[in-house]
């Protein structure tokens, strides 16, 4: 090779690199700071809700939400892994999963300054972009459509991390948007779709609560002008979640409302990143002439706390953090590599973040495009050895049993249909029974509405 060649070729890729930025992701730390290792395991944590913490350690239990000591840890890992991120997207719920006697407004406000605290005191120069959860308020889920208490409380904590317009914008509705690291082209929309969520009794009424959807619209349009590419982030997800059959969150108008945005707007969003499962997941969405146009990714939680939705067996997962690689020109997600505690091994040893795999690699396709995440989900729904390692990842090497049929079509259908009619043709087409909503069972669903408040 000449000398040219090689100073070519370094050049070449020393701009390939540069090309190349990472973010982390984490979500649902829910940090329960009654956890403590005791004899009696009904007695060791409140979030556990009297169920035995059979193998509490100091890392936690799968029947519990976060101890102290594995949010230090999980943030610690952070930085061991990559110090110096671009930025952080933090999507929500802080706080455990009580009943709400047990909490209050200032005692959600404080777990969410520790949380908020460590996150600063780790990373005293990255920008953070934060999105609250449904866990993030009191009472839980009720966030209102207009200024409270509690936004304009956040809003004061996360101040570092917010521009003045964005300040003011999320004192009003807990939403913003403001450029991507202040680069021009790039662009950030922090959603509040804890709006949309059919737990949400307080804006029941509303076409469109704090006038989100229209805002967004607004500008989503104005960045297609300006040629700026966004991602949006946020914690309650459209569509379906994979563990359960037809269990959705947003209430449908709001679900339609939100799958319509993407479609419309779908050339200048490069990226969702929700969280809210606790599990590893992704939902694509398509143009109406079936190509995929745009991912969702939903990265698993730190907290490895086992569901009691009713229907979901053995709903505990691993605590996982995540970090996505960009082309910083493009915005495309490049990658995504997710790291996980494998919490039995904690407790009985020692804390230790491993890989736990990287997109590319495991499901062999050449990024995290949304043509490449569409080839994923094919891959899944037609090459049994491809959706076992996506089940197993879906609880972050937790739950390591077969996917069996009906698994397979609770996930598909999920990640492919965020639409609910499209997800019920999907579970007919797949020959499997769809689950009647709660509208026929009324009593049932207002005895369930009552219980839901703990579910996520
Ligand atoms: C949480 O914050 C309070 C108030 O700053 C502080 O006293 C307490 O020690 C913090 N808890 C943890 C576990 O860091
Ligand atoms: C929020 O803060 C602003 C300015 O600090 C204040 O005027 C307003 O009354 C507060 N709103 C609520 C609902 O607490
Ligand atoms: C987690 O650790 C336990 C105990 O060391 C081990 O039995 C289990 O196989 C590990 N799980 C994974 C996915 O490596
Ligand atoms: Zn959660
Ligand atoms: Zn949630």
């Amino acid at each position: 090779m000449s000398a040219v060649t090689l100073l070519l070729t370094c050049l070449l890729l020393r701009d390939v690199h540069a090309l190349s930025g990472n973010f982390w992701h984490i979500t649902d730390l829910h940090w329960d700071p009654t956890y403590e290792v005791t004899e009696v395991p009904e007695r060791v944590c409140g979030s556990s809700g009297g169920l035995p913490a059979a193998a509490a350690g100091p890392f936690g239990d799968y029947a519990c939400d976060s101890p102290w000591h594995l949010i230090d840890s999980s943030v610690n890992a952070m930085k061991a892994i990559l110090p110096d991120p671009d930025f952080i997207v933090w999507t929500g719920d802080d706080t455990p999963h009580v009943p709400n006697k047990d909490l209050g407004e200032e005692k959600v406000l404080d777990i969410m300054r520790n949380l908020t605290h460590i996150i600063k005191r780790v990373f005293p120069d990255t920008k953070v972009y934060s999105a609250l959860g449904n866990h993030d308020y009191h009472p839980k889920s009720q966030l209102p459509a207009g200024p409270s208490y509690i936004y304009n409380q956040t809003a004061e904590m996360w101040s570092d991390w917010l521009e003045p317009e964005s300040r003011e914008s999320f004192r009003k509705g807990g939403f913003y948007t403001e450029r991507l690291l202040n680069r021009g082209g790039f662009r950030i929309l922090v959603l509040n779709t804890n709006l949309y969520y059919d737990q949400n009794q307080v804006v029941t009424d509303a076409e469109d609560p704090a006038g989100q959807f229209s805002w967004a619209d607004g500008v989503l349009t104005e960045a297609a002008q300006k040629k700026e590419k966004v991602y949006i982030i946020g914690h309650v997800p459209p569509g379906f979640f994979e563990k359960k059959r037809s269990k959705a969150w947003f209430k449908p108008r709001f679900n339609q409302r939100y799958i319509d945005l993407v479609q419309k707007h779908h050339p200048v969003i490069l990226g969702q990143f929700f969280g809210h499962h606790h599990t590893d997941s992704f939902r694509m969405f398509y143009s109406s002439d079936g190509s995929p146009i745009s991912t969702m990714f939903l990265s698993p939680g730190v907290t490895p706390w086992k569901t009691t939705l009713p229907g979901v067996v053995n709903g505990a997962n691993n605590p996982g953090i995540r970090v996505f690689e960009y082309d910083t020109q493009t915005l495309l997600v490049k990658d995504v590599v997710t790291y996980y505690l494998n919490l039995t091994h904690a407790n009985e040893a020692y804390g230790r973040w491993e890989k736990e795999y990287r997109l590319t690699e495991s499901f062999r396709v050449p990024d995290a495009s949304p043509p490449s995440m569409h080839q994923v989900l094919e891959r899944m729904a037609n090459d049994r050895c491809y959706l076992q390692k996506y089940y197993e990842f879906n609880s972050v090497s937790y739950d390591l049993t077969e996917c069996d049929a009906d698994c397979r079509v609770d996930h598909v259908c999920a990640a492919r249909e965020a639409d609910f009619e499209s997800y019920d043709i999907c579970l007919k087409e797949a020959g499997a029974p769809v689950v009647v909503g709660g509208a026929l069972l009324p009593l049932l669903s207002v005895a369930l509405s009552l219980l839901s408040a703990r579910w996520f």
